[in-house]
């Protein structure tokens, strides 16, 4: 099969090449997967489980990508739940070869059915921002209707996601980002935008949840904005300042079937829209990547792979 794989660890994604691969095997509880799309983002170059396995062991060549939309081709050794010719999408684990690929065997929970009115490429964007954007507010944030939140990056591909789903929870949505992104973030549910660049971020006043998808001193800064009894949630580590009387949580995302049951749903019946960016075919994904400084999504008639670089 064809794959993208990276071997060297400096070279960022200029690392990455096109090449033979053989076709994976299902391990027990596994499906195998015709992967018709990917998603990809850059910064997993930089993440150790891309390098090696569970055991610290050197696993390159590796191959990149964790979310995918396609259809079954093969069950594992004791495998439930999915069959042979079912349409899936989800997230792949972070310390396996990945789906920047033909194929790629994940474990069956891993997946969800995917609707067949829901596109290939519409899949494949939804498990990692929309799993993170449910987890980060519902399971960690515990957002509650008519509470205050301030998302920062909220034009990105989490931050839409957390938008859109914390505006349908009920809650009041303060969205951050650059000047340019204050039309995306308001389209997206926001009832205010802040302009970090230009704004004070402290006018956005006290709120109970912050979720945080950039870190640094924006991250710092508002940790003092969590009302008592908030909670300060970030995607990009331990947040460096907690919330005087509050809570600060950092987590990694996880696969959820039933989750990814409710994210699909929402997009199906227009409560939920995807930020999809570039789509390129797996063949030119490489050279698209090398050229475009950000976002790139890949797509093309048979199998689609859509890495958002
Ligand atoms: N822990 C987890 O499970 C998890 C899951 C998913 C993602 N992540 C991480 O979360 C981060 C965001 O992911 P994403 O996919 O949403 O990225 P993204 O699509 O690039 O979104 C980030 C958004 O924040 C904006 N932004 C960043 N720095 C800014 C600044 N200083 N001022 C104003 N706006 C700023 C970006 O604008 P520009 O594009 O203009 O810079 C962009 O709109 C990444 O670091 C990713 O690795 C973690």
């Amino acid at each position: 099969m064809k794959a993208i794989v990276v071997t060297d660890r400096a070279a960022g994604t200029v690392g990455m090449t096109l090449v033979e691969r053989p076709e994976p095997q299902p391990a027990i509880n596994d499906v195998v997967v015709e992967v018709h799309a990917s998603g990809f983002v850059p910064t997993e170059l930089t993440w150790p489980s891309t390098w090696a396995d569970r055991l610290g062991r050197d696993r390159t060549p590796s191959i990149p990508g964790h979310e995918l939309a396609g259809v079954v081709t093969a069950l594992g050794y004791g495998t439930r739940g999915l069959s042979v010719g079912q349409r899936v999408f989800g997230l792949t684990d972070w310390s396996r070869d990945g789906t920047l690929a033909e194929y790629v065997a994940v474990e069956s929970r891993n997946l969800a059915p995917l609707p067949g009115d829901v596109d290939f490429t519409v899949g494949a964007s939804l498990p990692i921002s929309g799993l993170t954007a449910w987890q980060g507010l519902f399971e960690y944030g515990r957002l509650q209707s008519g509470q205050r939140i301030l998302v920062h990056g909220a034009a990105g591909a989490v931050g839409s996601m957390v938008t859109q789903l914390a505006r349908e929870a009920g809650a009041y949505v303060i969205g951050t980002g650059r000047a340019a992104d204050r039309q995306a973030v308001l389209d997206f549910g926001a009832k205010e935008f802040l302009d970090l660049e230009r704004d004070t971020l402290e006018d956005a006043g006290l709120v109970d949840l912050v979720f945080d998808v950039i870190g640094g001193d924006i991250g710092k800064r508002s940790a003092g904005l969590v009302r008592a009894g908030g909670t300060l949630v970030s995607i990009v580590g331990p947040p460096e300042a907690r919330p005087a009387d509050g809570l600060a949580i950092d987590f990694v995302v996880e696969a959820d079937r039933a989750e990814l049951r409710e994210i699909v749903q929402r997009v199906r019946d227009g409560r939920l829209r995807t930020n999809i960016g570039t789509v390129a075919p797996l063949e030119d994904a490489v050279a698209t990547r090398q050229c475009r400084g950000r976002r790139m999504q890949r797509k093309r008639v048979r199998r689609t792979a859509h890495p958002r670089v």
